[in-house]
């Protein structure tokens, strides 16, 4: 969590490190700060709250000056989100100042060792003993900034990604990363610092993405140096040319990046299944399945880690293999299955799903799995992300960026590839015939023009919310493939709108929830003709009974469900395999109108970040 972003160059860095953060925000918004050199003088400025907050009180401070920059944007870990524990922080001379994502998980010890050296501490935080920590090391050792950075984080257990000034050599910044990702921007004379490379797209496609264990020494108007921290080896950077552009991190014109996203899930499916799913050819290419075939199918186990939205594609993953693949599968938390001493063997195939690729369990986990010898497969969006390059092999989602904190996107599309994944096992393996191969990959490529028509009724899902969104629970029941989507309905509407949902399979309903339901609680039943159609029209009629208001997620032209629900809202008809694709669209919509009419602040929404980098 926590974003940070540096400029050093001949620019005013002010604008460049105050946009970066807006960009970042998705990875936390509690507090903001930022540290301005302008050749003399260092002027700090942090406050509690978002980075519009932030740019309030710097330019009312006028601390707007110099071609030297850091900035951070806070998810509170150590200390709570005040002034105070906001970061950039100083060392004790005040000639040194740090930005910081991630946890130094030993900072007590430290701090009592420097304690007892006289160093006193404003702050709560981890960030504020480490800059410290490095101060003492290069006045007992008289070694330069790089150096005593690297022989501080030998000394430290945890995650980080770093950058570190000093005032006294103001021609260089110092970065280094373990665990938590840190990019660098290659301009003309200029180098940028940052958790992604939105900061700096604008100004350079050229990134070097630093590996763990690494640090970089940026000299100001010549170049970057890369070390190992372990044994102080220089690294040659590997500058990897940049595919965002602007339209994609911007909004657009919708209000939010979370409704912007929504409506961008036909064009990211397409994406998705783009020079895959070949209709001609009758096949699906996928290079990473491919180059590991026999390994994949002749797993005993498909083990499945991930985390939130994630989790949620995960479980309908664990249909459409078993459904298609015939191979069992199990789907784990990755922050239970890392500390349960899980059983895993070398023919236990792994797949990590993430949006990010840097969730701190789910990689945990699959290094946890590589060390037991199972082949993991990351399913990531971000490109070149930890997760992504910790698999042994993998298949992206291709979804682009995903800034809204509740996930959209990224789950239809890992949907979507999982999808593909499953059907190309099942065609390797012989276990689907060739025309339900072929419907199956026909009704794919319809999916987007479906999708396309489920976000039409937004009027109609927007009248809806208007009648329910004061209720203080929910109720969301699925069956099958739907049970997932039920779930992750749920996840949506608690995440931002703080309105308290539960999702369930329709048939468990009987077993508790069914004690929960009278005329003020609202149930969204997933109700598709495909999959369980009558099982959960008997659901429906039980809910009915009970006086509850019934918001059905209904095939396009069902009339049963239609004349016992309150409401219903329509999708188009698939494959009961894709249903999943459609019926989740109405969900996501559901949710955003009622956070926005409860005045909620949909992308930012408390408490959360995007990117979960610590455990
Ligand atoms: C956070 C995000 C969720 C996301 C989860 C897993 O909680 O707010 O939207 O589903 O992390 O993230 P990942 O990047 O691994 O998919």
């Amino acid at each position: 969590m926590c974003g940070i972003v540096g400029y050093i160059g001949p620019r005013e860095a002010y604008p460049i490190v105050v946009k970066g953060l807006e960009r970042l925000e998705y990875r936390g918004y509690d507090s903001a700060g930022i540290v301005l050199y302008d050749g003399k003088n260092a002027q700090l400025c942090k406050t509690k709250g978002k980075v519009a907050d932030l740019k309030a009180k710097a330019e009312n401070e006028n601390i707007t000056k110099g071609n030297i920059g850091l900035g951070h944007t806070r998810w509170a870990t150590h200390g709570v989100p005040n002034d105070v524990n906001a970061h950039p922080h100083y060392s004790n001379s005040g000639d040194l100042v740090i930005i910081h994502n991630g946890i130094i998980e030993n900072y007590g010890s430290i701090k009592t060792a420097l304690e007892k050296r006289g160093y006193t501490f404003q702050s709560d935080t981890d960030t504020e003993v480490l800059v410290n920590l490095i101060e003492y090391i290069k006045n007992k050792e008289e070694v330069k900034l790089g150096k005593a950075v690297q022989i501080a984080l030998n000394q430290v257990i945890g995650a980080y990604a770093i950058a570190v000034f000093d005032r006294t050599k103001p021609d260089e910044i110092v970065a280094a990363k373990l665990g938590s990702p840190l990019a660098i921007g290659i301009g003309e004379d200029e180098f940028f610092i940052a958790s992604d490379a939105s900061p700096f797209i604008e100004f350079t496609n050229n990134a070097i993405y630093l590996e763990d264990e690494q640090m970089a020494i940026i000299k100001l108007g010549r170049d970057v140096k890369i070390r190992e921290i372990k044994n102080d080896k220089p690294v040659a950077p590997f500058v990897h040319e940049l595919q965002l552009n602007l339209e994609q991190i911007e909004k657009n014109g919708y209000d939010h990046f979370m409704l912007k996203e929504i409506h961008e899930q036909p064009e990211a499916i397409k994406d998705t299944y783009r020079g895959r799913l070949r209709i001609n050819e009758g096949i699906i290419k996928m290079a990473g399945i491919e180059d590991n075939l026999e390994k994949i199918l002749k797993a005993k186990r498909i083990i499945i880690v991930a985390c939130g939205t994630s989790w949620h594609a995960g479980l309908v993953a664990e249909y459409i293999f078993e459904d298609l693949v015939r191979i069992p599968v199990e789907v784990e938390y990755a922050s239970e299955f890392r500390y349960r001493n899980p059983v895993i063997t070398s023919e236990d195939v792994v797949i990590a799903i993430s949006q990010s690729g840097e969730t701190a369990d789910t990689l945990a986990a699959i290094k946890l799995a590589k060390q037991h010898g199972a082949f993991v497969f990351g399913v990531c969006n971000v490109v070149g992300s930890s997760i992504a390059r910790e698999s042994h092999a993998g298949a992206y989602t291709h979804a682009g960026p995903e800034i809204g904190v509740a996930s959209t996107k990224a789950f239809t599309t890992q949907i979507t590839v999982l999808t593909l994944i499953a059907l190309k096992l099942a065609q390797s393996k012989g276990m689907i015939s060739k025309t339900d191969f072929h419907k199956y990959l026909a009704e794919m490529e319809a999916i987007p023009a479906k999708v396309e028509e489920s976000l039409k009724v937004d009027d109609h899902i927007k009248y809806i919310s208007s009648v329910y969104k004061d209720s203080p629970n929910f109720l969301y029941l699925g069956r099958g493939y739907n049970f997932p989507v039920a779930l992750e309905g749920a996840l949506k509407l608690k995440e931002i709108s703080y309105i308290h949902a539960e999702g369930y399979p329709a048939a468990e309903m009987k077993h508790g929830p069914i004690a929960l339901i009278d005329e003020q609680m609202p149930v969204v039943v997933i109700a598709t003709k495909k999959g369980h159609y009558e099982k959960v029209v008997s659901n429906i009629q039980e809910i009915k009974s009970r006086k509850g208001k019934i918001i059905g997620i209904v095939t396009k032209g069902d009339t049963e469900v239609k004349s016992m629900a309150d409401y219903v809202i329509e999708v188009p008809e698939t494959i009961e395999g894709l249903t999943p694709l459609l019926t989740t669209i109405p969900l996501q919509l559901l949710s955003y109108h009622i956070a926005v009419m409860r005045g909620c602040n949909v992308d930012q929404p408390r408490n959360l970040a995007k990117s979960v980098t610590v455990e």
